[in-house]
């Protein structure tokens, strides 16, 4: 099997090659990637002599028809994304080229081609967010599409595009819609890394509002056990929704990791709110754990330990990322908040 995997120098996507390097060694693995401010080949440093790299935009036809040309994948797994909220509020054009318009020059590769299978890695953001009192209401994949931020409007046009080229082309294709993932390898400009390392700088921690917005935390790792189901057995066609009930408000996650790094909650600083803030998020997953057996294996608990160790104990990979470009975004986004 020859699997092509775009966006993998990112976070989930950086993880899912780590996850099928070593569980499918038989495996042609490509990444292709173009290394924006958030893809790092650092976290592909591991496994590098086991892949072949491709550095690319995926919204450049001509570079991504002659990386299929050349690597003649049979699944396509597409990470690549611009994938922070707050970063499409600030500047929505980026988000909506390469989240759209990427997935589309992939698909149009995908049909030239004639590969076997288009996983497009969507979010459970495309489903708008869940009142806070209202517990007993989850996201399910037939939960109508409302979107809040441009970058959630941009992952669920690249949703619609996907269901699209199904029906018309009958491109074989599955979606996934993930809760928020965390774990190694997280962009530091993200909750749990950012709170982690200016925890440690015994810097400020910026809540935003009054902290209590919820998000249901996956471990990374279970995110692409969930992943590989659906590109092996899932039905093409089908959305997956990923979750695994671990809803916590933001300044739980903020106490809990002050609570294991031994620092004051003194550090918490409540900042403005985030337009158009998302109040809840949380997935039924009982479509993926019926039709394909998937069950997370990592209670928030436990994964909040093994991120913290993580990052404790790899300090060069995170350190260098917010000693460059990262600076900059940060004194724009908290210095007057
Ligand atoms: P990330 O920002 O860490 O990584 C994105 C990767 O894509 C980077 O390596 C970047 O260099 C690459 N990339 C960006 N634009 C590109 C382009 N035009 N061409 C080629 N490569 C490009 O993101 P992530 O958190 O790993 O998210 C991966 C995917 O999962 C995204 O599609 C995102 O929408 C989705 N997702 C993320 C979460 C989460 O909690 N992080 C949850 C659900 C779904
Ligand atoms: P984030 O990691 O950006 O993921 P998403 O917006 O995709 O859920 O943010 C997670 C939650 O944490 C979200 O409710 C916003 C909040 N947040 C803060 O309170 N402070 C911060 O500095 C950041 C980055 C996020």
């Amino acid at each position: 099997m020859n699997i092509l995997i775009t966006g993998g120098a990112g976070f989930i996507g950086g993880n899912f090659v780590h996850y099928m390097v070593n569980k499918y060694p038989d495996y042609v693995i490509v990444v292709l990637d173009k290394l924006t401010y958030a893809g790092n080949l650092e976290t592909l440093k591991p496994v590098m002599d086991r892949i072949s790299f491709e550095k690319a935009d995926i919204a450049d036809r001509a570079a991504v028809y002659k990386i299929f040309e050349k690597h003649k994948p049979d699944i396509v797994v597409n990470f690549a994304a611009e994938s922070h909220v707050d970063r499409s509020i600030e500047n929505p054009e980026i988000f909506l080229q390469t989240n759209i318009l990427g997935t589309q020059v992939l698909m149009d590769a995908c049909r030239k081609y004639e590969i076997k299978r288009y996983h497009q890695v969507s979010t459970d953001e495309v489903y708008g967010d869940l009142p806070l009192d209202r517990p007993d209401m989850f996201f399910t994949e037939e939960t109508p599409i409302h979107t809040s931020s441009p970058y959630s409007a941009s992952k669920a046009a690249a949703d619609l595009l996907v269901q699209a080229y199904h029906r018309t082309y009958g491109l074989p294709v599955t979606i996934s819609r993930c809760s928020n993932n965390y774990g190694p390898y997280h962009f530091p400009e993200k909750l749990i890394p950012l709170m982690i390392a200016n925890a440690l700088a015994d810097k400020p921690l910026p809540v935003y509002g009054e902290g209590l917005n919820v998000r249901d935390w996956l471990y990374v790792e279970d995110h692409c056990s969930a992943i590989d189901l659906i590109i092996h057995n899932g039905t093409v066609g089908e959305v997956y929704n990923i979750g695994g009930h671990n809803e916590k408000t933001n300044i739980y996650i903020v106490k809990k990791i002050l609570e294991l790094l031994g620092k004051p909650e003194s550090l918490i600083t409540y900042v403005t709110d985030r337009k158009g803030h998302d109040l809840r998020y949380a997935i039924d997953p009982t479509k993926i754990h019926n039709e394909l057996g998937w069950l997370p294996q990592t209670k928030f608990d436990d994964g909040i330990v093994k991120t913290v160790r993580w990052y404790l104990d790899n300090k060069p990979w995170w350190e260098k990322i917010i000693s460059g470009e990262y600076q900059d975004y940060y004194e724009k986004m908290y210095g007057n908040r």
